[in-house]
């Protein structure tokens, strides 16, 4: 059971709407993800490799943006788990992306912290200004919206995350601000935390 009321739009990044991946080119790690990959795999007991599923998730978008059904099925062998179990992670977490989406991915929280300190009405702001919905990429291709549960910065809500960092108590009449400080400055324009994440990319 849940408070928020009915979505009126069709969220299809929402986790509880899941839709099949592409299926996408055929994949390959990189050279230097395939390195990567297999450093990571030996934090792990050889007989629990499927432990590094999340992290083998996160080398392949941090390599193609999104995760196709191909690369699930990748990842997969690799870790020897069926293509089934490695889509139920996917489909589990809503950082994983099924799909393109833009430079920036904003994640709204709308969980109950935030959604009592205004998420709704940032939401409401983000999508004014860019003419998307939530579940959509704006016609630029910069800007993918996307409404998440809690961020566990409830202290901090209303909390957006922007790709791995994340932009702390937010108010409608801060969106305009932010939106353009992420064209010009990119992630160094957030207040919050801006995590290291497996394949090295950091901000
Ligand atoms: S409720 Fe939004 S971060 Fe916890």
């Amino acid at each position: 059971m849940s408070f928020h009321p009915e979505m009126a739009y069709d969220a299809t990044f929402h986790k509880s709407a899941r839709t099949l991946a592409e299926p996408g080119e055929p994949f390959v790690y990189t050279a230097e993800h395939r390195a990567r990959f297999d450093e990571i795999v030996t934090r792990y007991p050889a007989d629990r490799k499927r432990s590094a599923v999340l992290p083998a998730l996160y080398l392949v978008q941090h390599q193609q943006g999104y995760v196709t059904a191909n690369a699930m099925r990748y990842v997969a062998g690799l870790l020897e788990m069926t293509p089934a179990d490695v889509e139920d992670v996917v489909s589990y977490y809503t950082m994983f992306y099924t799909k393109p989406v833009g430079r920036f991915v904003l994640s709204v929280c709308r969980t109950l912290s935030c959604a009592l300190n205004g998420a709704e009405r940032v939401t409401e702001e983000i999508c004014g200004a860019l003419g998307i919905r939530p579940g959509e990429t704006d016609a630029s291709g910069t800007f993918t919206l996307i409404e998440v549960e809690c961020l566990g910065a409830c202290d901090r809500a209303p909390v957006v995350m922007v790709n791995d960092g994340w932009q702390e108590r937010q108010r409608p009449e801060d969106v305009g601000r932010l939106l353009d400080d992420l064209r010009t400055r990119g992630e160094a324009a957030l207040t919050g935390c801006v995590h290291v994440i497996e394949g090295g990319a950091t901000s």
